[in-house]
């Protein structure tokens, strides 16, 4: 940090995870704009990032997945209206290990290979 601070960059932006306290420990050190965002087990909500900028941690909350599941977030943010829940998509099961075999030497889709078995 004490490298980075003096050039003059226009924004930091910290993702803080785990149990280092990036904030609270970066805040002090770095002088222009900075952003945060928490990427815990559950998206975070607009009441805990505007904690951390009522709390001087940091100037801008970044969130990610509340977007991902409002497009519109700054006007729902700004009209009170409700916002969406993120919903996890489930990951693709993966493919047995003989049936991705037999894609590659075929060169068929392994949705084909898969039909075909
Ligand atoms: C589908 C998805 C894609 C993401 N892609 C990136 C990425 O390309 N680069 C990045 O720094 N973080 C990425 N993230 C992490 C987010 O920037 C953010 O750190 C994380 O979602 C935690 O914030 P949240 O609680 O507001 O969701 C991604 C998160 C999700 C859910």
């Amino acid at each position: 940090m004490d490298t980075l601070n003096p050039l003059g960059l226009a924004y930091l932006h910290v993702i803080e995870r785990g149990e280092y306290p990036a904030l609270a420990d970066l805040r002090p050190r770095w002088s222009s704009t900075l952003i945060a965002n928490f990427n815990g087990p559950t998206p975070t909500t607009r009441a805990e990032g505007e904690k951390v900028v009522d709390t001087g941690l940091a100037d801008v909350f970044s969130f990610g997945r509340a977007f991902i599941a409002n497009p519109d977030l700054p006007a729902r943010f700004a009209s009170g209206a409700p916002v969406n829940e993120y919903a996890r998509l489930r990951r693709r099961r993966r493919m047995p290990h003989r049936l991705s075999r037999a894609a590659g030497r075929t060169g068929m889709s392994r949705r084909s290979v898969q039909a075909v078995g």
